[in-house]
């Protein structure tokens, strides 16, 4: 905590416990005074970092209010500290333990959170707990760690137990805590809400569950819960992450996402190894094999995700209906529960996420699993609240995505997705020609893409001539429908230039209103059953003066000739085109970004989690 709000990175520091929070922000703008830890009063007794939604502040700041506290932001969060404090202030005995605090504090909390606690009443003592918010322990250590799990103690939240956790808590070597054998203080704990914040300490890592209270005490850590329910895990496993911080160095890149887009040749092949033998023309999807006759068997899959997820359901969902012969729904998630789906035990649910711990996709998960549905992951984060809670899965293996604009995820979530559509094709003799071309189209992918990479100087120069320009529009139509919704999301999402994804047959239907010789429009013009549609929309737009840019196939002259300017891209199967067709629209993103200068990586308002509805 900093009264006057301006911290000395650089000063030596005598604790070896603090915490930050890179907030944001659901109630109150960003500010310093918004900013966290925020704390029970001025001699900062409690102090808290929280992460996700309080939606029951109203009432708790009305309560603690009319008790005599003062806030002094206007984040939902502060009631935590001053209701932690109240708590403390209004103890039955004279020893109350840090984490019954804090688990009578969560007693009163309805929304999500991951916290954080510090107090002056504690020294030297750390406890955190979550609900609906994601929340790890790194564990390093400069030995081997002596143990793979700790138990997890019950019963917390009285007297009695207050006065055994003293004593035990005074006990060294206690049984149910893990720490060091050699020496307590060569163990560090690190609290945070995604393992890519830690991977540069430690690889080892405890993912909590919901209502668990970690508390680190002398170098050691607990877990508690107030109580036990039937089937639940009673211990909490170290597992080793397998991501590497070379992977998330920004290395010669000027932005983690221009490096992202530049992986996309590898990290498309990481999806598929292992995956898809292209001798056999069989793909096994390893998580999804003890699923797949019920999967079959299934009413309708349903694709449900938040933002670039989402597209890449949209991008699949027409050669998944091809291949499994399943009617396929495609779901924005938020809108999927406020319409409250009707949903059925035999529907399968496919739960889109990059990081497995968007909000809105959890909450649609929970609400599927509710009603019997079997649920499916597709995520890049082993460990995350979507993979753990899912009956079975689908990692994508693109490796750690940094840049808040999603890029390579999407392409490895397409090709996934596609993988599934051909696992379970494989024994309709019918199909056997069109797997044989898509599974040729896969392999030849990495190359393609490495094509496409190459026209980066031409990208550069069209984003030169736009990047003053207040509006782009990205139009399209069939497979290439969700490239256009994709790269007007990236174009939104970090030039905050006003952009719209347009369905090219709904041109007529409003769009063309917009068009005139001052409008920059994107088209993209593939060579596939939508070819001539797409050729009449451009005649529409050139007829009123537009001047499109094109992305279309190499050795196109009739488009060529009609452009303003064309990008050439390389030609694959129709259903795989968008995976091509996408990167331009990303590098031209991130250009007009740099060129107007602002943060590639952090854009204003976004994060890249999303963990509160
Ligand atoms: C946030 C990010 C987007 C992302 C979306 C879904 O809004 O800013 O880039 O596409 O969440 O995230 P997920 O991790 O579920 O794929």
């Amino acid at each position: 905590m900093c009264e006057n709000n301006s911290i000395d990175f650089e000063a030596e520091l005598d604790t070896h416990f603090g915490i930050a929070h890179t907030r944001w922000a659901t109630h109150g703008e960003p500010s310093p005074l918004n900013s966290h830890p925020h704390r029970s009063d001025k001699n900062n007794e409690f102090v808290v970092i929280h992460n996700g939604i309080i939606t029951n502040y109203k009432e708790l700041k009305k309560y603690l209010v009319s008790k005599g506290y003062d806030f002094e932001s206007d984040t939902d969060t502060e009631v935590i500290p001053k209701l932690i404090k109240y708590l403390y202030d209004n103890r039955e005995n004279d020893y109350v333990s840090f984490s019954t605090l804090v688990e009578r504090v969560i007693q009163q909390l309805e929304g999500a959170f991951a916290l954080v606690f510090k107090s002056i009443h504690f020294p030297g003592e750390a406890v955190a707990t979550r609900r609906g918010s994601p929340l790890l322990i790194g564990v390093r250590s400069q030995y081997e760690l002596s143990t793979e799990q700790i138990p997890v103690k019950y019963n917390c939240g009285n007297s009695r137990r207050d006065e055994q956790e003293k004593n035990l808590l005074n006990r060294r070597g206690s049984a149910n805590a893990l720490h060091s054998v050699h020496d307590r203080l060569a163990v560090e704990f690190y609290f945070a809400s995604d393992a890519s914040a830690i991977i540069e300490h430690t690889n080892k890592v405890i993912y909590l569950e919901d209502d668990d209270i970690a508390v680190v005490v002398e170098g050691k850590l607990y877990v508690h819960r107030i109580k036990r329910t039937a089937g639940e895990d009673p211990v909490r496993v170290i597992q080793t992450l397998q991501m590497e911080l070379q992977q998330i160095m920004k290395g010669n890149f000027k932005a983690f996402m221009q490096k992202e887009i530049f992986e996309q040749p590898e990290s498309v092949v990481n999806t598929m190894r292992g995956r898809i033998c292209f001798d056999s023309n069989t793909v096994i999807l390893g998580g999804l094999s003890d699923h797949l006759k019920e999967i079959k068997r299934c009413r309708r899959l349903i694709v449900i995700g938040c933002g670039t997820s989402y597209h890449a359901g949209v991008a699949t969902r027409q050669i998944l209906e091809e291949l499994t012969e399943l009617p396929v729904m495609v779901e924005l998630a938020s809108d999927f529960l406020d319409r409250i789906t009707p949903v059925f035990r035999d529907d399968v649910c496919f739960f889109i996420s990059q990081s497995g711990e968007t909000a809105d996709t959890l909450m649609a998960l929970r609400y599927c699993k509710q009603r019997g549905a079997l649920t499916v992951g597709v995520t890049n984060t082993v460990g995350s609240s979507i993979c753990r809670e899912t009956d079975c899965g689908v990692h994508i293996n693109a490796g750690p995505e940094v840049g808040v604009a999603s890029t390579k995820a999407y392409t490895s979530q397409f090709v996934s997705l596609i993988m599934f559509g051909l696992m379970m094709s494989e024994d309709r003799l019918s199909m056997q020609q069109r797997r044989l071309e898509i599974i040729n189209g896969l392999k030849k992918l990495p190359e393609l893409i490495k094509e496409v990479l190459a026209l980066d100087d031409q990208i550069k120069s069209i984003a030169d001539e736009l990047h003053h320009q207040r509006s782009l529009l990205v139009m399209g139509r069939g497979y290439n429908y969700a490239t256009c919704l994709e790269g007007a999301l990236k174009i939104k999402e970090i030039t905050y230039m006003h952009s719209e994804g347009i369905l090219a047959g709904e041109l007529k239907h409003g769009p063309l209103a917009l068009i005139d010789k001052h409008m920059p429009v994107i088209m993209v013009i593939m060579r596939d059953a939508c070819y001539k549609k797409c050729h009449n929309a451009l005649q529409q737009v050139t007829a009123r003066q537009g001047r499109p840019i094109i992305l279309c196939c190499q050795d196109d002259p009739e488009i060529s000739k009609m452009a303003y300017k064309t990008i050439e891209l390389p030609h694959t199967v129709d259903c795989l085109q968008g995976i091509i067709s996408v990167i331009p629209l990303q590098l031209i993103s991130f250009h007009l970004a740099v060129l107007r200068g602002y943060d590639v990586d952090c854009p204003r308002n976004l994060a890249k989690s999303v963990t509160v509805e």
